[in-house]
């Protein structure tokens, strides 16, 4: 048996998809265990490129196993629409997807709660994707929530489901004074119209996932949104509404701590972020647009331009030390290629003091003063290299800094966004 891990080690969209794509390879299953269709991960192959929200990146070799754990919040109606499309480009589904009948639904009342707590906040807006997730999630802990399974018995649906429409109209028109009235029977039958076309991929996948685990099958968790993006030990309030570092997969998945073998984290050899919130080696100025220009930084959820700004290895390391990373793979070096000199944030300064942790308030993260280390840049295209010898000195160099920073190896470097465009350095599993 073999379990692996792959988390985001900074604010979301480092990659992800292309590499867990990558390491389905030797994977039996590939899991995601937090987060819904807010999440977006990329992964092309033969030029053709791929957009999934809800499915694993693992969906798109046909012999692997996808699941959606218990701890994901899912739109039915995505759900539905991604599989028709996987269907359409010609991959097989059936007997491929399992989704946790203990996972949440996202409903439409959670849609407009989403966009209404965002309005109300106006310029303290946490930028959220509006897909309904963190309203889904605020259901779940306050045990409101209906869960998949709640589907198979009708009256039980109904029941929860009239509930949760009385109360959210209630609350959105004398909280956030929004006039909404949520029609129940169509809501009941197109959710049960969705349901009947999916109900076969609805299974028990705690059971399921703990004997693949036990019975020898190699299970690849793949993390959506990041470290710096968790609810518990992100950027909070400017984080989504789910463990998405690697604290959240055993909750997510009913599978132990004590099985989850190997983490690994990624990160890009830059910084971006998308939505609200401190980002302290952020440039806004015309480095910053190059970034974002040459990377290609706008999301693939949402479609905004992302964030840009310099490597911040101070909160590289904070992300190191929670996710406890066997590793950490580098991705989008290429986007560096066309720089002088690049920096590198190594530590934070804070009322004229250097401090030694990742601070924990939003108000202090947005004070701090980013530290840097000014290393040269190569200026040359490493796309097409295979080697780590072979890329230029100065990028080995970058490679190794953060190495010795962060005191953990690289495995792989990745420079651009096909399959093939990938520097493996040791073995991962
Ligand atoms: P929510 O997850 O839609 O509630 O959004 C909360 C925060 O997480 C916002 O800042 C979003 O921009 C960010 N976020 C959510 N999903 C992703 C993602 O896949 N990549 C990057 N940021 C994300």
């Amino acid at each position: 048996m073999s379990t692996l891990a792959i988390v985001g080690t900074q604010w979301g969209d480092e990659g992800k998809g292309k590499i867990v794509d990558i390491l389905s390879e030797k994977a039996d299953y590939i899991v995601r265990f937090q987060g819904g269709n807010n999440a977006g991960h990329t992964v092309v192959i033969d030029g053709t490129k791929y957009i999934l929200h809800l499915l694993p990146s693992g969906i798109l070799h046909n012999d692997k196993k996808c699941v959606l754990g218990n701890g994901m919040v899912i739109d039915l109606e995505g759900l539905l629409n991604e599989i028709e499309f996987i269907k359409r480009v010609g991959i097989p589904v059936e007997g491929r997807i399992f989704v946790s009948e203990r996972a949440h639904l996202i409903l439409p009342y959670h849609k407009e709660l989403d966009a209404a707590s965002e309005k109300i906040k106006g310029n303290g807006s946490i930028g959220t994707t509006l897909k309904g997730i963190g309203p889904a999630y605020r259901d779940k802990a306050g045990r409101v929530g209906i869960r998949i399974a709640d589907l198979r018995d009708e009256e039980t649906f109904k029941e929860k489901l009239k509930w949760n429409i009385m109360e959210k109209e209630l609350t959105l028109k004398n909280v956030y004074n929004y006039d909404v009235n949520f029609n129940f029977d169509e809501i009941y039958s197109h959710i049960m119209r969705i349901y009947e076309k999916v109900s076969h991929f609805i299974s028990d996948t705690v059971s399921l996932l703990n004997k693949a685990i036990d019975s020898g099958e190699n299970i690849l968790f793949e993390g959506a949104q990041a470290t710096l993006l968790d609810i518990d030990i992100g950027t909070y309030p400017y984080v989504t509404s789910s463990n998405s570092s690697a604290l959240g997969i055993s909750a997510g998945t009913g599978i132990s701590p004590k099985k989850v073998e190997k983490i690994y984290g990624i990160a890009k050899a830059y910084t971006t972020r998308v939505g609200g919130g401190p980002f302290p080696t952020e440039l806004k100025c015309n480095v910053g647009e190059l970034l974002r220009a040459r990377g290609h930084e706008y999301g693939s959820t949402t479609g905004r331009p992302r964030r840009c700004g310099w490597l911040d290895l101070f909160a590289l390391r904070f992300s190191k030390l929670v996710n406890d990373l066997d590793g950490l793979i580098i991705t989008k070096l290429d986007v560096l290629d066309a720089f002088d000199e690049i920096n590198v944030c190594v530590g934070y300064e804070l009322n004229g003091e250097m401090i030694d942790h990742f601070p924990s308030t939003a108000k202090e993260l947005s004070a701090v003063k980013p530290i840097y280390e000014t290393l040269p840049g190569w200026k040359k295209e490493t796309t097409h290299i295979k080697r780590f010898e072979d890329l230029p000195e100065e990028a080995q160099n970058f490679l190794k800094f953060i190495e010795d920073y962060l005191e953990t190896p690289i495995p792989m470097v990745s420079t651009g966004p096909q399959r093939d465009e990938i520097i493996n350095c040791c073995e991962i599993w």
